[in-house]
């Protein structure tokens, strides 16, 4: 039974605001906010992959996020890619470009795909590791001085996230900022590890479908071997469900 890393925190948060479409909604305002609080500099936001956030990645395309959120100031990053090429309707890149970034005023050198599709998937983790660097200006992540403003992940029905799975000896990676994972699938992704995701101000799981409600009924009950539940953040943990992924009492 592999250990939480760090400390473990307390119950989670769970915030329900309704249906697939409320939540949504709730979280494009929630986002907006965030992005536009304190000082006028850049932003660097983590996206997830996965089918679950499709419905946010659109919103956000959409009035008013679309007009109030600061485009221009911030850089995107992915939380992990599958090793297909960007063109590829699996490539998580391919699902946001098309969804939000094509639609809205990013500069697209804030733009920052994993470099998935040639070569090998350990050479790109090594190559993304390194853009994550240079972004940072160091190669020692200060827990003061997050990576990232924002994560945004997802969960599956295994308890993986980003590309963490149950059982990965990336689970207990401490060094590398992101490394080649082996999925359960055929397709070699490239995923960021726990220092890089919990290297962010805020940290938010998107979690819809009754699908996602055993997993979810799991993590409040406190079960530790849930790689999405041994997430510590240096800033704060958020969980936005909709009502069919909710847990009992959420
Ligand atoms: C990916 C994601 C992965 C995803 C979960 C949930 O690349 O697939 O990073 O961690 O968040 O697998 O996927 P769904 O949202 O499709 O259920």
């Amino acid at each position: 039974m592999l250990e939480p890393l760090g400390r473990r925190c307390g119950a989670p948060e769970l915030t329900v605001p309704g249906d697939e479409q409320a939540v949504a909604r709730h979280m494009a305002a929630w986002l907006t906010e965030k992005l536009n609080l304190g000082a006028q500099g850049v932003r660097a936001v983590c996206l997830s992959g996965g089918t679950t956030p499709r419905i946010l990645y659109d919103e956000l395309a959409r009035p008013p996020y679309r007009e109030a959120m600061p485009w221009g100031r911030i850089h995107w990053f992915w939380c992990d890619e599958r090793f297909v090429p960007a063109t590829d309707e699996r490539s998580n890149y391919n699902t946001v470009q098309k969804l939000l970034l094509e639609r809205v005023p990013v500069p697209r050198e804030f733009i920052h795909p994993i470099p998935a599709g040639s070569g090998t998937a350990d050479a790109a983790a090594a190559a993304y590791e390194r853009e994550l660097q240079r972004f940072y200006g160091a190669r020692t992540l200060e827990p003061g001085r997050p990576l990232f403003d924002l994560t945004l992940l997802g969960i599956g029905e295994d308890g993986h996230t980003a590309s963490l799975f149950p059982g990965s000896p990336l689970l207990n990676e401490r060094v590398r900022w992101a490394a080649c994972a082996t999925s359960a699938g055929a397709i070699s992704r490239v995923t960021l590890t726990y220092p890089a995701l919990e290297s962010s101000r805020d940290v938010a799981f998107l979690v819809t479908g009754a699908k996602k409600r055993r997993i979810m009924q799991r993590i409040v009950d406190g079960e530790t071997d849930v790689p999405a539940a041994m997430l510590r953040p240096v800033g704060r943990l958020h969980w936005f469900l909709d009502r069919a992924a909710a847990p009992r009492g959420a």
